[in-house]
């Protein structure tokens, strides 16, 4: 019997696979190398944006002439996208070849689901499920380590759907942390540890009693062991001197911040919930420039977020121009069903869009040329 996982979106969903393959692995599953070959296809679903869902809806779509081949071929569709009740309906709707339908809270309970399938029961959404601690992964990515330290996320971005489908921040224990680091750190393997939550800079407020990440980080480096230590995503307004301070003492951690400024326009940033302005975002960059004048320093922005003009757009070039990325990625704002945003009114039109992310990619370009970076 054979397993196949297909990933969509960012790091966590990419870790969480590795969670899913491990418990494939303990059913007695093994790797399949291509999905026509597998008895149990599992799509890991990103809801970020608009086009993650299209791509998930296509190739869910392309496994009905597989099933139709294939009866005990079991297909399983969780993450994310199936975290939002209306999409997993809709998903159940319109693939009812479809076995397995779970949101990003029910993973740890993959094995009775694949069971409960086998006995002949379909399509089962339950609510609930916690941080399952015990479940082991089976590593994918090389000589990097995932390792995650808080689950969700607390902020609401009013474009963002992350807090809807993940749920609040709930930091896993300092404890449990640095013992799966020690293990892999163990295994002689890994060369790079790369911490995982969506905004990491608050780790730790929501436990008792409270561990800073600063001290999450310092305690880290204790251990010995040939490593480099990286960490994704940092928030403007949560990343503290402190912080700074540490990611600048420690020769354990990556000079290597990702800082998402979304926008460089203070109405924007405001109407986005970001609660930090253009200034205070340029105060935080030069004071790691000023402590670490080769940190690499790479950011996110969103384009044509409702009611962005010409001029405000401008701004979010002007920062780019001003900080000099070693790398950006640049979205054009998607609409998530259930956020603030997508209820503003003047959304602005796929070709302004269009026209923005190709504007700020072509910066980006010519600032990496001139600069040489990579
Ligand atoms: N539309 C476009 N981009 C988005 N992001 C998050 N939500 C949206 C959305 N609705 C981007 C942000 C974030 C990155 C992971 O995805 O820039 O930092
Ligand atoms: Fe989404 Fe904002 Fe949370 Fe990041 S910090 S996951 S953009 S709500």
């Amino acid at each position: 019997m054979k397993y196949y996982i297909v990933t969509y979106g960012c790091q966590m969903n990419v870790h969480e696979s590795e969670k899913l393959a491990a418990i494939c692995e303990k059913m007695g599953y093994t790797l399949a190398e291509k999905r026509e070959e597998a008895d149990l296809i599992v799509f890991n679903t990103c809801a970020i944006r608009e086009g993650a869902e299209d791509r998930v809806f296509g190739n869910v779509g392309a496994l009905k002439k597989l099933k139709k081949q294939k009866k005990d071929l079991i297909i399983a569709v969780c993450g994310c996208m199936t975290q939002k009740e209306t999409t997993a309906n809709h998903i159940m709707r319109t693939f009812p070849f479809v076995d397995i339908v779970i949101g990003t809270f029910n993973l740890p309970n993959f094995e009775y689901y694949v069971n409960a399938v086998k006995k002949g029961r379909q399509l089962e959404i339950l609510e609930s499920g916690e941080i399952d601690e015990l479940v082991p992964y089976k590593r994918t990515s090389g000589e990097n380590a995932w390792v995650n330290i808080m689950q969700g996320c607390n902020n609401f971005c009013t474009y963002c759907i992350v807090p809807y489908v993940r749920g609040r921040e709930k930091s896993r224990s300092e404890e449990n942390i640095l013992k799966e680091i020690r293990e892999v750190v163990a295994e002689g393997k890994y060369k790079k540890i790369t911490l995982l939550g969506q905004n990491v800079n608050s780790y730790g407020k929501d436990l008792s009693p409270a561990v800073s990440f600063a001290k999450l980080l310092k305690d880290i480096c204790q251990i010995e062991g040939d490593f480099k230590l990286w960490f994704m995503t940092s928030h403007p307004k949560d990343l503290t001197d402190e912080v700074i301070d540490v990611i600048a003492n420690e020769d354990k951690i990556l000079k290597d911040i990702h800082l998402p400024a979304q926008s460089g326009n203070n109405r924007i940033l405001n109407l986005m919930n970001r609660r930090y302005t253009r200034e205070k975002y340029l105060g935080i960059i030069e004071k790691i420039r000023e402590k670490m004048p080769n940190c690499r320093i790479t950011s996110d922005f969103i384009v044509g977020f409702p009611t962005e003009t010409e001029e405000e757009f401008e701004d979010t070039m002007s920062l780019v121009e001003q900080v000099k990325y070693d790398s950006i990625f640049a979205f054009m704002y998607s609409p998530r069903e259930g956020t603030v945003a997508s209820k503003m009114e003047e959304q602005i039109s796929q070709e302004v869009k269009q026209r923005r992310v190709n504007a700020l990619l072509a910066l980006e370009k010519k600032i990496q040329k001139q600069e040489g970076k990579k």
